[in-house]
């Protein structure tokens, strides 16, 4: 049994995390600064504190001596429309790079055996994903460095910094950089969703015959990887050898039409396509249209060949199970609205 500390456990990924790794036996200590919404605390930890990581004096309580493995999985983070409209640019820097400034330090003071940090595909430069069909997120090609998002800077920071407490301090640590992960209990209204929870909130609330907003053409491009095996690589990749940077995401890349299309297809409703994009969104909602990079898609032969092992799902069997759990979230929310 492995003493465990998850950083952000009252996260989507993180909650998913602590499930787990309870369910296998360890000790799950779970910090956030919030409750977790969709989870009982029982099922995914042994003790929840509540408590903001930015300061120092919560992070020196949170992880003590004897702490075999953390997970930091904090962060100022959200969907398109957080990260890429620029209001939340230096809340995002500042609370996350001081959240992994604190961790880090704190990691090698109490001697913790290994830590896990959550970068970002947002850190691969945009002039290599330009072309929505042809994106090039390999491992190898995140320098020279061009984030598109402050996001991704931040990101790309603080795994150099994991990485330089490795090379001074021999923190071991493992750094992975997620592509779009989703699934159920996670974010899928208030302006922090990412696109497959959006899709399949927006394709619920509508009535037959009607009509989905998606935001740009369509055409750009992503892929996305289901929670339950983004666990399953987040585990496997901590108990090899190997300390990354490494993506870990799915290469079943789609269209946002197409993914809008497929919640359309999982829930046979007869719906239409209304892409907003330019100056008609802008017209709409009085900001330019958070887009981020044309395309993007996992590139994963590195964790192939470190981990031995590769994420098969494909993404409409992910988007079913998503589908089903945000359905129920609408109607749960109907009902309350109604009463
Ligand atoms: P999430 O927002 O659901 O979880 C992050 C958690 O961090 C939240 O519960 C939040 O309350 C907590 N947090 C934020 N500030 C905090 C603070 N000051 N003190 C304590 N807790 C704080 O996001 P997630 O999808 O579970 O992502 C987990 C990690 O993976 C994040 O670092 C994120 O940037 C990274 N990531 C996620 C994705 C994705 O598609 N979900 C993609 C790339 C990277
Ligand atoms: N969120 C959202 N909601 N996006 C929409 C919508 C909508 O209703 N309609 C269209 N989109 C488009 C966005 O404009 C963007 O072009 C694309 O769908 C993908 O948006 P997101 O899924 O929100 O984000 P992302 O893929 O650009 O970035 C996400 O993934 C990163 C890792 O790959 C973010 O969650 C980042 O935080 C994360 O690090």
């Amino acid at each position: 049994m492995k003493k465990i500390v998850i950083l952000g456990g009252g996260g989507f990924i993180g909650g998913h995390l602590g499930r787990r790794l309870k369910h296998e036996g360890h000790h799950v200590r779970i910090c956030d600064i919030k409750k977790h919404e969709y989870f009982d605390h029982n099922e995914i930890c042994h003790e929840f504190i509540v408590g903001d990581l930015t300061d120092p004096s919560v992070v020196k309580l949170v992880v003590e001596e004897g702490v075999d493995e953390v997970y930091q999985l904090a962060a100022d983070m959200g969907g398109a429309l957080y990260i890429f409209t620029g209001e939340h640019d230096a809340d995002v820097m500042h609370n996350s790079a001081t959240i992994n400034l604190n961790v880090a330090r704190e990691c090698v003071l109490k001697k913790v055996k290994k830590v896990f940090y959550s970068s970002s595909a947002c850190m691969y430069p945009e002039h290599n994903q330009l072309d929505s069909d042809n994106p090039n997120c390999e491992e190898s090609s995140a320098y020279p460095a061009n984030p598109d998002s402050e996001y991704g800077w931040e990101k790309l920071f603080s795994e150099r910094l994991y990485l330089a407490y490795n090379r001074n301090y021999d923190l071991n640590v493992r750094v992975a950089r997620f592509h779009n992960i989703f699934g159920p209990q996670g974010t899928w209204m208030g302006g922090k969703e990412k696109s497959p929870a959006a899709m399949c909130r927006k394709v619920a609330e509508q009535n037959e015959g009607g009509q989905i907003e998606v935001w740009g053409n369509g055409k750009q491009t992503r892929s996305f990887l289901y929670i339950d095996e983004c666990i399953e690589a987040v585990l496997k990749f901590m108990e090899s050898d190997f300390f990354g940077p490494v993506n870990i995401g799915s290469e079943e890349m789609v269209s946002i039409n197409e993914l809008a299309q497929m919640a359309i297809d999982i829930s046979q409703k007869n719906l239409e396509i209304n892409n907003l994009e330019g100056q008609d969104f802008f017209d709409k909602y009085g900001f330019k249209c958070p887009l981020g990079v044309k395309g993007r898609n996992s590139h994963n032969k590195l964790y192939k060949d470190k981990m031995g092992w590769e994420v098969s799902q494909p993404l409409r069997v992910g988007m079913e199970k998503t589908y089903q759990w945000i359905l129920k979230q609408v109607e749960n929310k109907a009902v309350e609205h109604s009463i």
